[in-house]
Parts: C-alpha cells; structure tokens; sequence
C-alpha cells in the first residue's frame, strides 16, 4: 500500500535554517523518559470526580544531552505532558489553564479557516483523542481560549481500556501547536483487562512518537513554503524522531515480558516500526482497546493518531542491544539486562472478545469523498471531506443510537488517517475503485477484490488508514450523546486546511 511520505510534490519551502544530522548525534545515551503521572489536586470520592489541573506552557526540555533545551508549548512541564490514568466508570474533571505567552514561535498562515489575523494567536482547546465525552468537553476546535482563560472539562470515562491522548485542537493552528508539544497520553484501566495479568507496572512503557526538524541550535523548525503570505505547507516531516521527547534514547530493560503503549503523535509521518534483531511483535491492542487475540507482526504500521498495545517477549534475548527501527532509521535502543529474573505476567490467547457490528444494522450508508485540490503547477492547496469546507453547513447527522456505515472514497495518491470523535468503530473493509469514475462522473465503480481489515486492525478503532484510490468502509453506533463533534483527518496540515468536517449525533 502507498502511504503518505516524503512527496515529490510538496511545495517548494524556503531554505531551513541548519539542521541536525540525526546519526552524527551520540546515539543511545539519554534515558528513555517516562511521562510523570498526573495527580489530582482533589482526590476522588464516592459519588464526587477526583479534579486535575494542567497547565498549558512554554518551557524548556532537553531533548538530546548534546543539544541545548529546546522551547516546546506543551502540559504541566514535559513532552508527552502528564499521563492521566484513570479507570473506566470512574469520572474524572480536569482544568486546563491556558498559559501560554501571547506570541505564537511557529508560522501561523493567517488565510486558513479560523486562522483570521484578528484572533489571539495563542490560543488552545484540549480534546481527548478517543475519549467519549460530552460535547461541551470534546474541544470543538471554535471553542479556543486565550491567554488567561481556562476550561473544566468532565471526562466520564464510560469506555472500555484502552490508550487515548489528548492533544491539542485549536483551529487552524492545531498542527502549531501539537508540534510545539501540545500532546500528552490519556490511559483507561478496568478489571477486564486487569484480570488478564499482562505485564504491568515497570514493566509496562509507553512510546510516543514524534518526529520534528530540529535545528542545530536544538529547536524546533516549521518550514513555510514560497507563495507570499501563505505559509502553509502540505505535510510536515522532521528529520529526528523523539521518543517520549528524546532523540535516540536507550531503555535496560530485564529478560521478560513488556508491554509497550505505541501512540504516533506525529503531524504527517506514517511509522513501519521494526525490532533489529528480527524479534516481532505480539500486538494486543488497537487505538480503542484489546484485540481478539494477540497478533504476531514484523512491521507495526501506525498512522498519524494511531495506537498500538503490543507485547514484547525478551526472555530469549538475556543480554542483547535491540533497535527499535522505522524503516532502516534506528528510533532507539532496548538494552536488555543479563540476569535471570522470574516473570509471573501472563499473555492469554484469548483478550476480550470483539462482537462484529453486523451491516444490517446500519441505518444507512454514508458515501464521503476525500479530494485534493492542486494549485496550477500541481501542488495540493487544500483537501476536501466530501467536496465540503469547514464553514459549509453540516450534512452528517446520525440519530443517537443508530448504527451507520461510512464508506469513504479517496481519490488522492495519498492515505489520509481518518478519526471519528465520539465513537469507536470497526473497519469493515476496502476496495480499490476507478477514480476517473468518480471524479468526472461521480460514479463509484469498484474495480478490485474486497479486502478484510489486517488482523491487527481488527479491533475497535477511532483512526483508519483510507488507502489511496480505494474504497475504506467503517461501521459505527454513534452512541453517548447528542451534540456537535468533528471528524477529519489526522495528517494536521491538511485538518488545519479544510480537511476537516463538523458532524452532529441528533436525538433520535
Ligand atoms: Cu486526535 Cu480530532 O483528534
Ligand atoms: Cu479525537
Ligand atoms: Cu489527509
């Protein structure tokens, strides 16, 4: 499948300031950070959500030992921000301060919707990536705020275990600011997946992984491109990747079983990740919680937004340096201990069961293009949901409660990772279709077998990878709440340039 990577036609940007050469830097000598936990100011009891309060702020993080701190607008004082862990049921309200100095130090294109110069420029909106929340808490990307200002957002957490993040959503400079640091993990428990004894605690590591240009003098780059005031560019690739903020770091880890919780928080890049040494990995978990059973594979693919639980099994490399590999790029390095340790974790074959949504139950189906509109010497200017911009009146709105199916027909040489807020969801399939058919005569013909979702991606999801000239079907039960909620893609250059869409679940 192609996916979405350094293009030949993205356009021309103006010369980057210098950039570090990722393998002259020292590699595998930072540690491996690992979020902090974030802690409620007010402790939950029965009957009342326990509160959390993060900030949102410039600080200074060090993001290799022989580069100087880098500026990153980020949560509380770190990038990824404080990990909230919490359990499913159990209501959490968390405050989001927004503190941020009245400047925005990335290009701010002014031409894009909700981007107007008149607007402060650093403003921000929280949104929990996967989470099922009321409409009022969801950060509806117009729902911004600025220096000074705050918002309590209620997170009830009704939903199954699973690894979410939240991320900032503020309109028309969401790529801005999640590049700037804006990013943090959001984790669900409950007992069904505690029951299942898998590797927990230490022995437990989230991964967040970022990629970023990262100048010589170690801060972040946002390139621009050549047409005069209009700084957008199409994709965003750094030439470094952090990894829980750090370039090339290392982890010992002992002879045993890990889990590891993969988000790629990157803007535009797609991850192939490998083990060096051949091992592969047990996948156990999509973006919206536990796989049917384990899954073996050599290349974990995510997409922008995308998540992965996967286990990792050492105890039959007692001693050996392993690379986490994207591609032939080593990311960083596990260091595994030569002890001999006990390791009383389990990996059952049998995870939670995932009953198919079956397609007569849909209601309807949804038939949603995905476009890109070029300027006259072929670079894309911006990219459509359905033909549609941001301001153009809602057109989907499913009845709470109800099932529905949305194909989405990707006429872009491009795979474009679409989320849904709200619900989870299932891939049902894809289909490689005639673009010429659709685009001249607005006519879907399919001219290809009906691929089954991979195995891995055979879970409930909140992102899919719509493959390009296909046909992508998914099958959702828009359930929770009424109200007004987005979907778009997760490429964030092109969600901040209309290739976003706001949605409303209606009362049946
Ligand atoms: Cu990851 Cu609209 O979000
Ligand atoms: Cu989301
Ligand atoms: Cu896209």
């Amino acid at each position: 499948m192609g996916m979405a990577q350094e293009k030949a036609h993205l356009p021309p940007v103006t010369p980057a300031p210098p950039l570090i050469v990722p393998n002259h830097l020292a590699p595998f000598v930072d540690p491996l950070p690992l979020p902090e936990i974030a802690k409620p100011i007010v402790a939950g009891r029965r009957g009342s959500a326990a509160r959390y309060r993060i900030p949102i702020r410039e600080f200074y993080a060090k993001v290799h030992r022989d580069l100087p701190p880098t500026r990153f607008w980020g949560y509380g004082n770190s990038v990824p921000g404080p990990t909230l862990d919490v359990r499913s049921g159990e209501e959490i309200v968390v405050e989001w301060p927004n503190h941020l100095p009245a400047k925005h130090f990335l290009p701010i294109d002014h031409n894009l919707m909700g981007a107007e110069r008149h607007l402060p420029e650093s403003r921000a909106v929280v949104h929990v990536h996967g989470a099922k929340v009321p409409p009022e808490s969801d950060g509806y990307p117009e729902d911004w705020y600025a220096p000074g200002q705050s918002r309590n957002y209620h997170y009830p957490n009704n939903q199954n275990a699973a690894l979410l993040w939240y991320h900032d959503h503020a309109m028309g400079i969401n790529r801005l600011n999640i590049l700037a640091g804006m990013a943090g993990l959001y984790i669900v428990r409950d007992d069904h997946e505690d029951g299942l004894n898998l590797p927990k605690g230490e022995f437990e590591i989230p991964l967040v992984l970022m990629d970023r240009m990262i100048t010589t003098g170690g801060q972040l780059y946002y390139p621009i491109s050549q047409i005069k005031d209009m700084p957008w560019v199409a994709e965003y690739f750094g030439n470094a990747t952090l990894i829980n903020g750090k370039l090339l770091p290392f982890a010992t880890v002992q002879p045993r079983k890990y889990r590891f919780r993969v988000l790629n928080g990157s803007n535009a890049r797609f991850y192939f990740l490998l083990l060096s040494n051949g091992l592969r990995w047990l996948q156990i978990g999509t973006d919206q919680g536990l796989l049917p059973s384990p899954v073996e594979v050599d290349r974990l693919r995510l997409a922008p937004g995308e998540r992965a639980d996967v286990i990792i099994d050492f105890s039959h490399a007692r001693g050996q340096k392993i690379e986490i590999e994207n591609l032939q790029t080593p990311l960083m390095q596990l260091q595994v201990s030569d002890s001999v340790v006990s390791d009383s974790s389990s990996l059952p074959s049998q995870l939670r069961p995932v009953p198919k949504l079956a397609e007569a139950s849909a209601a309807r189906t949804r038939r949603l293009s995905l476009i890109e509109i070029d300027n006259t010497v072929g670079e894309p200017m911006t990219h459509l949901l359905d033909g549609k911009r941001w301001h153009d009146p809602i057109t989907e709105k499913p009845v709470l409660g109800s099932t529905e199916i949305w194909e989405f027909l990707n006429t872009t040489d491009d795979s474009h990772p679409i989320h849904l807020h709200l619900v989870r969801f299932q891939i049902l399939d894809r289909r490689p279709i005639d673009v010429d058919d659709l685009v001249y005569y607005n006519k879907v013909t399919y001219v290809g077998d009906v691929v089954a979702p991979s195995p891995s991606e055979a879970g409930w999801k909140d992102t899919v990878i719509v493959t390009p000239g296909s046909s992508t079907r998914i099958i959702a039960k828009f359930e929770g709440y009424a109200g007004r909620y987005v979907w778009h893609c997760h490429i964030l250059e092109h969600e901040d340039n209309e290739m976003m869409r706001p949605y409303e679940v209606v009362p049946g």
